[in-house]
């Protein structure tokens, strides 16, 4: 069981993670990641290369209007400004909470993933309470399909390791005043129809809880980030936003207790326009029990990274094309964003170049 007197400032930062109007970039692309995200502009994928990247995504001038909290990559963690101050700094004085994931990533069990990074956490995780961070992510990937065997995904095996390991996760950041981001993506991966989606989705979630409560972890203090209720992407089906909230918020309401501090959904490969109508679809509900928001990476940063191209003179016109991605999320997860915003990037971001 976690300290009662540590679950206060758990669910503070929890809160703040959460709060009205606001949600999560999530900037933690392992190398390999940020590696297609430049191939994409021509960029070479080194050190500089990358943190000049983090650094157009980190220093938007009022992204705090609009963004909590920042998820950031081991090596981001570590680096900081040309000018000398580093990336947490830079943060905590736009009152940005600075995240940071902490799995290893994904080893194969037969057709489906587990996730690695359990071994040494404690250890981790004390460094990174040290470097300033407040919050932490992990991520287990679920998928829908038929495996090698014939076997029908998500088996049960994968689903109840999974939510073991997330939830060891959680209980050790909790121990060391860290909130844990329990994240379960269910991939869009495959031609899955989205009541299968719905369906596994159910499943985990469930599994989820389960081992949270057996683990102690204390859910005001926890985030939940999941996929939405999506149709594959092979299934040649697209849902509509009302669709696609009508059944994502029925899994919440079977699945999610009332006591999680929050959920900041992933985009998964959505694009990014699609991503924002669907958060806005599901926050038209006016009797949700918790704050659901966004925790982006690609429908934050897309728009932004082709704008930017890695050259210092596109750096204003890409973080106004961020700002104005970020804006849209922040009314969408208020219920209160419309398509017709789209059409002109506002003024107060500046903007003069369009993306592209
Ligand atoms: P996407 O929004 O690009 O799916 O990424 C979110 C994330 O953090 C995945 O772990």
């Amino acid at each position: 069981m976690i300290d009662p007197s540590k679950i206060s400032e758990l669910s503070r930062v929890a809160k703040l993670m959460v709060a009205p109007g606001k949600g999560i970039l999530a900037a933690d692309e392992s190398m390999k990641t940020v590696g297609k995200r430049f191939a994409s502009i021509a960029l070479e994928n080194n050190e500089d290369n990358r943190r000049a990247f983090r650094e157009m995504l980190l220093t938007v001038p009022g992204e705090d209007k609009y963004i909590s909290g920042v998820i950031l990559h081991d090596e981001t963690i570590r680096q900081g400004m040309s000018s000398g101050k580093t990336f947490v700094e830079v943060l905590q004085a736009a009152g940005i909470l600075p995240g940071i994931k902490v799995d290893l990533g994904l080893v194969d069990m037969g057709s489906e993933k587990l996730t690695t990074g359990l071994e040494g956490l404690d250890a981790r995780l004390k460094e990174y309470v040290a470097l300033g961070a407040k919050f932490c992510k992990w991520r287990s990937v679920i998928t829908i399909g038929t495996g090698g065997a014939g076997e029908a995904l998500p088996t049960e095996e994968n689903i109840r390791q999974n939510a073991k390991d997330l939830a060891a996760y959680a209980l050790v950041c909790q121990e060391n005043g860290l909130v844990p981001m329990v994240e379960p993506e269910v991939l869009l991966d495959g031609a899955h129809t989205q009541a299968q989606a719905e369906q596994a989705s159910e499943r985990i979630l469930t599994a989820l809880f389960e081992e949270l409560r057996a683990a102690g972890v204390a859910l005001e203090g926890t985030i939940l980030k999941t996929s939405m209720v999506l149709p594959g992407k092979d299934s040649g089906v697209k849902a509509s936003p009302e669709q696609v909230a009508e059944a994502t918020l029925r899994v919440f309401k079977k699945c999610v207790p009332a006591e999680l501090a929050g959920e900041a959904f992933l985009s998964g490969g959505q694009g990014d326009v699609e991503a924002t109508e669907n958060l806005n679809a599901i926050n038209q509900d006016k009797n949700l029990l918790w704050p659901l928001t966004f925790s982006y990476a690609r429908a934050l940063q897309d728009a932004a990274t082709k704008t930017w191209k890695g050259m210092p003179e596109n750096l204003q016109a890409a973080q106004n094309v961020f700002l104005h991605r970020a804006k849209m999320n922040s009314l969408a997860s208020l219920g209160q964003y419309s398509s017709d915003m789209e059409q002109n990037v506002p003024q107060e971001a500046g903007a003069t170049t369009s993306q592209d």
